[in-house]
């Protein structure tokens, strides 16, 4: 792919990037483009690169091939100016736990030289921004998971980057947490940052990223919007197992009802499935109709394409060689 570095509508450039530790090859020609002013998502499974190509970028580990820019600097031969227009938060908040998040705040703002009074006035601003006035003076132990993500985002935001990097901001959270951290990245981005930000959640980078680069084995294997990498794996479908395999005629009409095409039916396994568009009325509507009709069922759920099916689709494989297909409906796949 060959990219031109020098266009000026993008906040970060890269390509060919390779990045070697002994013989593993962490990044193997990975290179992305951002547009100024957006939530860019890059998304790939737990190894894939992800950690290495934002290290990279933002110049704390050097490349060993290929080029990259941020900000339009060069990050091998500028990477103190590249520094100073960077924020940069990872998994685990660098927060104290002592201190409360309006101190952790005025720290941060004087470890950067902001001096005293200007450090007050922007943790102050910053507290507002994420939310976080109401808990700006109790000690950040006490803090939920999703509110020191926000007091981590509001740290990396001290200087106003213009270009910040987020590696996988949500891991571990709770889905309440995960959604405010979310809302706190939409607004960075209306005030114009433009962000990066990594995840292993196909969801998360759908909800917050205009566009997304998929990475694999150090190599980006797609780049598109969400709705465009959506439609490589088609949309979330209804699967019911009828208890008498007799049965599957009833269930296929039941199920066309909701379905976006024809059913399938698997005589094998008794199961019918469809692809939908509104998962939960579907799924409701086919459980109270069977009931009403007397079909017996033997299971019932909604299978949202995940990750995995996009890689599948993608490179042939799995994410992991024993990887779940991604049932849901229990709720399950919020946890994570
Ligand atoms: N400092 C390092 N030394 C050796 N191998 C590393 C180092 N950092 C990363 N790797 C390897 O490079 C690959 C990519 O890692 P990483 O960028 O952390 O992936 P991700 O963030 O997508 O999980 C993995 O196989 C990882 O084990
Ligand atoms: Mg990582």
């Amino acid at each position: 792919m060959a990219l031109e570095l020098e266009d000026d509508g993008y906040a970060v450039q890269a390509e060919g990037l390779v990045k070697r530790y002994g013989p593993k090859r962490a990044l193997d020609g990975f290179g992305l483009a951002v547009r100024k002013g957006t939530v860019h998502g890059l998304l790939g499974p737990n190894g894939a690169g992800k950690t290495t190509a934002v290290r990279i970028l933002s110049t704390l580990v050097r490349l060993d091939e290929g080029r990259a820019t941020v900000a339009g600097l060069d990050v091998v031969r500028r990477p103190r100016d590249v520094r100073a227009r960077i924020g940069l938060t990872g998994q685990y908040a660098a927060v104290d736990e002592v201190l409360t998040g309006r101190q952790n705040l005025e720290m941060f703002g004087r470890l950067f030289h902001l001096g005293g009074k200007r450090a007050r006035r922007r943790a102050g601003e910053l507290l507002e921004r994420f939310d976080l006035v109401d808990a700006a003076d109790k000690g950040v132990g006490d803090y939920s998971g999703g509110m020191r993500r926000r007091l981590d985002l509001a740290a990396s935001m001290i200087l106003a980057p213009a270009v910040l990097f987020l590696d996988e901001p949500t891991t571990g959270l709770d889905p309440r947490s995960r959604g405010e951290v979310w809302e706190s990245v939409r607004a960075l981005v209306a005030d114009g940052t433009t962000v990066l930000l990594t995840t292993q959640y196909l969801e998360e980078a759908d909800k917050l990223a205009s566009r997304i680069t998929v990475i694999d084995q150090g190599r980006d294997i797609a780049d598109d919007t969400p709705d465009g990498l959506k439609s490589t794996v088609g949309g979330d479908r209804i699967e019911v197992v009828v208890a008498e395999r007799s049965d599957i005629p009833r269930a296929v009409k039941v199920v066309a009802r909701v379905a976006d095409g024809e059913p399938e039916a698997d005589e094998a396994e008794s199961r019918v499935h469809a692809q939908v568009t509104d998962r939960v009325a579907a799924l409701t509507e086919v459980a109270r109709t069977l009931q009403d009709e007397g079909v017996l069922v033997e299971d019932i759920g909604l299978r949202r394409p995940s990750l995995d099916d996009v890689f599948l689709r993608l490179t042939g494989h799995r994410t992991e060689p024993s990887a779940s297909t991604g049932k849901t409906g229990t709720g399950k796949e919020a946890a994570a």
